[in-house]
C-alpha cells in the first residue's frame, strides 16, 4: 500500500528538539525517571532524551491496548517498571493520546506508586478521537483523525522503522 508523508523526518526532528529544550528548562536540573511506553514510543523517546539535559534514569512500561487500528478498550501491563517510582519525579512517553483510555489507565495506575509528580510527554494526538481528557504537558503534533504509521507507530507491527510519520493510502 503506498504510504503518504504526514509529518517529514526534518520536522519531527526539529519539534523533538523544542520539547527535549522545554522539558531541560522545566525540571531546572532535578532528577527525573523517563518512562517510555512500548512498543511504540521507543524512536521518539530515543530521541527526546538526547535533548534532556537533566540527570536521568529511564525504565520502560509496557502496554497493550489494540489490536489492529481499534482499542480493545482493555489496557494490559506486559512488562512493567524494574524498580519503585515513589518520591519521584516521572515523565511518561507516549507515542500517541488517541481515545486518551491507555494514558487514563496509566496515569491512574502509576497514581497508586506514590510519585512525586507525573507528566506526559507524547508525540502526537488526535482530538478527534478522545474520549476521556487526558492532560498532556509536552505535546509535539496534534493531527486529524488518521491512522498514523512510522517513527515508532506500526500497523500490525509493521512499519515502526520508517523515520516519518506516514499514512497509508487505500488503492
Ligand atoms: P488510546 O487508548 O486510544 O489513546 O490509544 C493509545 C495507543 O493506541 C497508542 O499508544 C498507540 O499504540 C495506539 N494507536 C492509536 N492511534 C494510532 C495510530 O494512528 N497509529 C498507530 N497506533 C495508534
Amino acid at each position: 500500500m503506498p504510504i503518504d508523508t504526514l509529518i517529514s523526518a526534518e520536522d519531527i526532528q526539529a519539534r523533538v528538539a523544542e520539547l527535549g529544550r522545554q522539558i531541560t528548562a522545566d525540571y531546572g536540573g532535578q532528577e527525573i525517571v523517563v518512562v517510555p511506553v512500548l512498543k511504540g514510543s521507543f524512536v521518539f523517546a530515543a530521541d527526546l532524551v538526547r535533548h534532556i539535559d537533566v540527570p536521568l534514569a529511564i525504565d520502560f512500561l509496557g502496554l497493550r491496548s489494540y489490536e489492529g487500528t481499534e482499542s480493545s478498550g482493555v489496557v494490559q501491563i506486559t512488562s512493567d517498571l524494574t524498580k519503585s517510582v515513589e518520591g519521584k519525579h516521572v515523565l511518561i512517553i507516549e507515542d500517541i493520546v488517541d481515545t486518551g483510555l491507555t494514558m487514563q489507565y496509566l496515569l491512574q495506575n502509576l497514581e497508586t506508586r506514590k510519585p512525586a509528580s507525573v507528566k506526559l510527554a507524547s508525540l502526537l494526538h488526535k482530538p478527534a478521537r478522545s474520549k476521556v481528557k487526558i492532560p498532556i504537558d509536552y505535546l509535539g503534533f496534534e493531527i486529524e483523525d488518521v491512522f498514523v504509521i512510522g517513527y515508532g507507530l506500526d500497523y500490525d507491527q509493521h512499519y515502526r522503522n520508517l523515520p516519518y510519520l506516514g499514512v497509508m493510502r487505500p488503492e
